[in-house]
């Protein structure tokens, strides 16, 4: 028998979710893969093998998706520290550091990873790079509406060297959609790379420096550990 990759994004999911213990405050990441473990999540508090679970949601859709399944939630206000989240990402380097947002949730992933002790990223090892943004597709930037393509120019302009080029990001990928829109009201710019993009730290402050811009998808030294399911198995990846 094969196994789709929606089969290992859920292998990957099953097992980290084998860190939550009753008890925890526990960050629910989103898209494909973090799905299945809010679901399992969900499942063992359903059965009573996990009891006194405290969601925090990175988005509007796994809020609704954890309220549909029961699981009880908070936010950061109320616990500010997280006990450890699951979160699944795009990309992951060999230091694993992160490439998230092409789903678009990366501020709210990035506020509740950043306070969490624990940061298990699950992954299919089709995301496994060798330098994050090198890849040819997307690294996300969440900016503020106003005077976006003013904003989306500095960014690309901060990244001539590297060969960016950057679009503004549309429901429908063949450009004439409505503008993409995030669960803060915020507008997303997708920056495509012909070349390696160097330091990721001071790609970072570059980027943060620019009034205007929001948050970027580079994760960069928050992921505790990583969880890669591939045909041959799983491996964990630790810092
Ligand atoms: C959401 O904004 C993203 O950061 C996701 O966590 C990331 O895109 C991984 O999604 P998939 O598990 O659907 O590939």
């Amino acid at each position: 028998f094969s196994l789709s990759v929606d089969d290992l994004k859920k292998i990957a999911a099953y097992k980290a979710v084998e860190h939550v213990k009753s008890g925890m405050v526990v960050g629910l990441g989103t898209g494909s893969t973090a799905k299945h473990a809010v679901d399992r999540i969900a499942h063992l508090l359903q059965q009573g093998k996990l009891t006194d679970i405290v969601g925090i949601a990175t988005s509007m859709k796994t809020h609704d998706q954890a309220v549909s399944l029961g699981i009880p939630l908070s936010d950061l206000d109320t616990h500010p520290v997280v006990d450890l989240a699951i979160d699944g990402a795009d990309e992951v380097d060999p230091d694993l550091n992160l490439v998230k947002g092409r789903g678009g949730s990366l501020l709210r992933e990035k506020m509740v990873e950043s306070a969490t002790t624990k940061f298990v990223v699950i992954v299919d090892e089709s995301k496994l790079v060798k330098h994050i943004g090198g890849s040819g597709l997307a690294m996300p930037v969440e900016i503020i509406p106003f005077c976006w393509s003013h904003s989306l120019k500095r960014l690309v302009n901060l990244f001539a060297d590297s060969g960016c080029e950057g679009k503004l990001r549309r429901d429908s990928s063949d450009g004439n959609g409505e503008i993409y829109v995030t669960d803060n009201g915020n507008y997303i710019i997708d920056l495509y790379f012909e070349r390696d993009i160097g330091d990721l730290n001071e790609a970072s402050d570059a980027i943060l420096r620019l009034p205007g811009i929001v948050e970027h998808g580079m994760f960069i030294g928050l992921a505790t550990s990583v969880i890669v399911a591939g045909v041959s198995g799983v491996t964990v990846k630790t810092k």
